[in-house]
């Protein structure tokens, strides 16, 4: 099991956001905004998929994995609230959350099922956002030109996303979960998450006017494609959640409780949500 803090950020989100909040990049600004946008509703599912999980484990299972869980909900219920008020913010700018919208339809398509499938979506995810959190957390630099209260948000959010990659995961298998659907939600969580996350960084630019701009362009494949880029650097580690023997803890680095135990003055533990 692992022990799961829930930490109240120390930061002020009532004041409004520069348009090029990441260091004047409008590619990187509309990009992290995408993924904000897609926090609300996405971290929610996860919540009620690791609830629902739970509820279907055998009591000793409960038992063990009760704090955790616990731990869970109240991290990603915390990195929701702030990521709401992070977006209002966006929508005062002029963007539009189409994300969320197209989310909410597929969601609700999924409707009542097996509840490994819900989890083997969230497990599938939360594999996604540590790597993204990992690749983030490796390179702090990206963020040395926003304001502070907005770098503590991204790398307070990738420090959790990476301390508690293993739950759904844990609870997929604990629920006697396959290697074939784990698999097929992989592949099908990358395809939404990827197509999601370029047609809301698109829309972003085209709001903001800078589409079309070279330096836009120039930054999606640096930050992306490029050696040090996200897709790049993170392809491997992708890959080996395919593999029979594959667990989230394999992939730790240290790098979130380097970042939570240099940076306590920025959060104050507050109890888990039930
Ligand atoms: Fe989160
Ligand atoms: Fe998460």
């Amino acid at each position: 099991m692992t022990a799961l803090t829930v930490r109240r950020l120390l930061i002020d989100l009532e004041q409004p956001i520069a348009r090029h909040w990441c260091g004047g990049d409008a590619f990187l600004t509309a990009w992290f905004n995408a993924l904000s946008m897609s926090f609300p509703i996405g971290e929610q599912f996860f919540i009620d998929s690791v609830r629902k999980g739970f509820k279907a484990l055998s009591p000793e299972k409960q038992a063990e994995l009760q704090e955790e869980v616990q731990g869970f909900v109240g991290q990603e219920a915390t990195h929701r609230r702030i990521h709401g008020l992070f977006n209002k913010h966006l929508k005062d700018q002029g963007l539009d959350n189409a994300w969320e919208r197209r989310a909410e339809k597929r969601l609700a398509m999924m409707g009542d099922v097996d509840p490994r499938h819900p989890l083997g979506v969230t497990a599938a995810n939360e594999h996604f956002t540590a790597l993204f959190a990992e690749w983030l957390l490796a390179r702090p630099e990206l963020l040395s030109g926003c304001e502070p209260r907005l770098k503590a948000m991204w790398l307070w959010h990738s420090a959790e996303e990476a301390e508690h990659k293993s739950t759904a995961f844990d609870l997929y298998q604990a629920l006697g979960g396959t290697l074939e659907w784990r698999s097929r939600w992989m592949k099908r969580v990358t395809w939404i998450f990827l197509i999601d996350t370029l047609r809301q960084t698109a829309n972003n630019l085209q709001r903001d006017g800078t589409l079309w701009r070279r330096s836009t362009w120039a930054s999606a494949w640096r930050h992306l494609l490029g050696k040090q880029g996200l897709l790049r650097q993170s392809h491997g580690a992708w890959r080996q959640y395919f593999q029979a023997n594959f667990h989230p803890n394999q992939q730790t680095s240290g790098l979130s409780e380097q970042w939570l135990a240099e940076n306590r003055d920025l959060y104050k533990p507050v109890g888990a949500a039930a």
